[in-house]
């Protein structure tokens, strides 16, 4: 009989517990909490579990701060590393971030060879970059999570300003998950009708601003960390993909060399994720000033690359 599928989630911070949570209720498999801070994990994990005859799923959830608990996973979500706080870019965290990233990659390699890694620590798209390098994975198998979080934000924003339900709307967003992120009005529709049949050009514009920004908004109201409530659901929906190998198309950090002429770099573009990770990056035509927003925001992530330490 086959098992389970197994995913690990690195960091039981905000990000990673409520990773944990969303996975756990959609039975995708067998749940690893790892952190650095003992108890933590393993608190956690009991805890969830322990919800799981009220909840009514079938899934073990372990917590633990060694490596060899994670060992054969499938799939490795990377939460770890510094959250911003008010006043903060996410580019600040560069330097510490890096040498959690890196450590944490070596080891979720050394003991799931076979995994896919999807991270979600910022500065999003430079830390996906150092997970590649430290990990020595192929770069189809490791993937950033930024476009499902920043699409969703576009999309509950659009969704509250059309007054419809948020199932309906679908939309895109290209580049690095920093505030010159790419959202692509063109590309977004609501029960397949252009938003630009739905909305006023200047309620479109202040959305796709406040999509930009949504980040620092969460910030600023929380004060002492960052949104994890999104993120974790966009990394789940991601993990989703991968192991149930449902072939979604989702906004990811995936390695970009010829595709959209970037050059060998992570940045987010629509992909086909599946059990083998990136398994296709879809090229979509852009217009001049799309083109031009998108160059600026890979420039913006080669920038961050070039002065990783
Ligand atoms: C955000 C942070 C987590 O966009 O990058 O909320």
């Amino acid at each position: 009989m086959a098992g389970r599928k197994k995913l690990s989630v690195i960091g039981a911070g905000n990000v990673g517990a409520t990773c944990a949570v969303w996975a756990a209720r959609r039975e995708l498999g067998d749940v690893v909490l790892l952190d650095i801070v003992d108890g933590l994990p393993q608190g956690k994990g009991l805890d969830l579990y322990e919800a799981s005859p009220v909840e009514g799923f079938d899934a073990k959830i372990t917590g633990t701060t060694d490596y060899a608990g994670t060992a054969g996973s499938d799939v490795v979500i990377i939460t770890s590393g510094l959250p911003r706080k008010p006043g903060m870019s996410r580019d600040d965290l560069l330097a510490a971030n890096t040498k959690i990233v890196r450590e944490v990659a070596a080891n979720v390699a050394r003991h799931s060879p076979q995994a896919v890694l999807i991270v979600v620590s910022n500065p999003l798209d430079a830390m996906v970059t150092v997970a590649h390098r430290a990990s020595g994975f192929p770069a189809h198998r490791v993937v950033g999570q930024a476009g499902v979080l920043d699409t969703a934000r576009f999309r509950a924003f659009l969704a509250e300003a059309i007054g419809c339900s948020v199932k309906d709307v679908s939309a895109l967003l290209l580049g690095g998950h920093g505030d010159d992120m790419v959202p692509l009005p063109r590309y977004a529709s609501a029960g397949g009708i252009p938003i630009s049949q739905l909305l006023s050009a200047e309620r479109v514009d202040a959305i796709v601003q406040r999509t930009r920004t949504g980040g620092g908004e969460i910030v600023s109201l929380l004060k002492t960390g960052s949104a994890f409530y999104a993120p974790a659901a966009a990394s789940v929906q991601m993990a989703e993909a991968i192991l149930r190998d449902q072939k979604r198309i989702l906004p990811c950090a995936a390695w970009c060399d010829r595709e959209y002429g970037v050059g060998g770099y992570f940045v987010g573009v629509p992909v086909v994720l599946g059990a083998g990770g990136v398994e296709k990056i879809i090229e979509i035509e852009l217009d001049d000033a799309e083109r031009a927003m998108f160059d600026a925001s890979v420039q913006h992530v080669r920038e961050l690359v070039n002065a990783l330490p």
